[in-house]
């Protein structure tokens, strides 16, 4: 039987044949954050001896599901929103990664985010795979009633997918412990029974864990903590500047201040303050918590936002959202550390400029890996519903914490690599040697 020729020309079963005009999810170039990720994988896969034969699976996320959510706006007309969930890789135990409203969320995005989940939870040695969930909405736009539903039809569209040992949500921008108390009742509705350890980051009234909220913002101040011993920085003398001020800048920012260092600028949405002498963090925290933003604060200096890249200081801390630190603004950075609470705050061409500048880069993948260790006790106490007390929570962290980071450090400096590439190699070799032992079924 003769075949039809194919489009591109080639033959109907050589490789070219499969190849196409338009972008695969494979091609690094231009993809956005899930490009980026490429690149880092791309990065360490001469370090992963005979395992790099596994390394598509982590280019490959195992499952993404794209999900319409319809609501009643309280006006009664319908509004439709993307919704995403996405299952990285599920080599080392369930999926688990937070849940983002953003108006700005796209599915490369949420890709990215579930990989750097899949390397996070191994890099900390949690038992959990790579997950990421979101929305494309603006939350401030809706009412509570509407957050409500949205938040509710979503979790009833991704509940196919999710479960206690399937994969576990949790907060992440804009999502807090009501919309996972939202998540969890949903979920349990809809499976008949009660399942608190379907999501984490839950109010504590609902089997959430005491040191939650706390803890992203506790673990990127552990880690600054521990490079700086290594580095001879005195944090009591560091003066450190915050993009993003909610759960983790926030948090971050206060732990620095109380050690003595002094936060000398913030950003936010709202706009950038900065006052020499070091803000008054409580006032501010105080301040964001009644106006919503740092804007209007009334004891700093407004400057201009790209003024924020070349404010003086000793330690910077991307808290908001990816793609931050870019060509544009690496050069300008003053700060000798960089410490990323965000997710991906920081474009490969611009980590190698600030390699270049000698300035130290804590990254995401260890740095921010402080919530889903506690999202890991939550787990835990959810299932033997026995649960620790605020102190045990916060020692297990930091020992958690400080042993994943000096095993990384140690690969760094036996390897000289980065810190971003070491801990890549520590996660992905995790990663691929569970796929190894698994093996392929079926
Ligand atoms: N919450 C967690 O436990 C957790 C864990 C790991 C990583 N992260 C990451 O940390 C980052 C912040 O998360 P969060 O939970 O603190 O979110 P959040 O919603 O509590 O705070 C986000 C902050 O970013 C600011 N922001 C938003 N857009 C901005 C912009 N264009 N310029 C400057 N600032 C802007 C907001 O004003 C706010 O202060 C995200 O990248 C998230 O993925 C969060």
């Amino acid at each position: 039987m003769s075949q039809a020729p194919h489009p591109t020309g080639a033959a109907a079963n050589s490789p070219a044949a499969f190849t196409s005009a338009l972008p695969s999810y494979l091609d690094p170039t231009n993809l956005g954050p899930w490009g980026i990720y490429l690149q880092q994988v791309d990065r360490v896969t001469p370090y992963l001896g005979n395992l790099a034969r596994w390394v598509d699976t982590l280019k490959r996320p195992k499952r993404t599901l794209i999900v319409d959510v319809p609501i009643h706006l309280d006006d009664g007309s319908i509004a439709h929103f993307e919704g995403y969930r996405v299952q990285h890789n599920t080599s080392r135990g369930p999926g688990k990664g937070g849940v983002r409203f953003h108006q700005n969320v796209t599915l490369s995005e949420v890709m990215a985010l579930s990989a750097w989940m899949s390397i996070k939870n191994a890099a900390v040695n949690v038992p959990y795979g790579g997950a990421k969930g979101g929305i494309r909405v603006d939350p401030r736009q809706l009412s509570m009633g509407e957050l409500e539903r949205i938040t509710r039809r979503y979790t009833s569209e991704i509940g196919i997918i999710i479960g206690p040992s399937k994969d576990i949500p949790a907060p992440d921008v804009n999502t807090n412990e009501q919309v996972m108390a939202w998540m969890m009742d949903t979920y349990s509705m809809n499976e008949g029974s009660t399942a608190t350890g379907v999501v984490t980051g839950k109010p504590v009234d609902l089997g959430g864990s005491l040191g939650r909220r706390e803890a992203t913002g506790r673990g990127v101040f552990t880690v600054g903590v521990e490079a700086a011993k290594h580095t001879g920085m005195d944090i009591s003398k560091a003066r450190v500047a915050v993009q993003g001020f909610g759960n983790v800048g926030g948090v971050a920012g206060k732990l620095f201040a109380d050690a003595g260092a002094k936060v000398v600028a913030v950003q936010d949405h709202g706009g950038t303050i900065y006052r020499e002498a070091g803000l008054d963090v409580p006032s501010l925290l105080a301040h964001v918590s009644r106006v919503g933003s740092v804007a209007g604060f009334p004891h700093a200096e407004v400057i201009a936002n790209d003024a924020f890249w070349e404010v003086p200081c000793d330690i910077l801390i991307p808290a908001a959202l990816e793609q931050q630190i870019t060509e544009e603004n690496a050069g300008r950075i003053q700060a000798k550390m960089v410490i990323e609470g965000a997710n991906g705050p920081t474009t490969p061409q611009a980590d190698d400029i600030l390699h270049d500048r000698g300035i130290l880069v804590l990254p995401d993948v260890i740095a921010n890996a402080g919530g889903v260790t506690v999202s890991y006790f939550e787990w835990v106490q959810d299932f033997s519903s026995f649960f620790w007390s605020e102190d045990e929570i916060n020692e297990r962290l930091v020992k958690i914490m400080k042993g994943a980071f000096a095993a990384v450090w140690q690969v760094a400096e036996e390897n000289k690599v980065s810190l971003r590439t070491a801990t890549f190699i520590v996660a992905c070799k995790r990663i691929l040697h569970a796929r190894d032992l698994r093996g392929l079924y079926p």
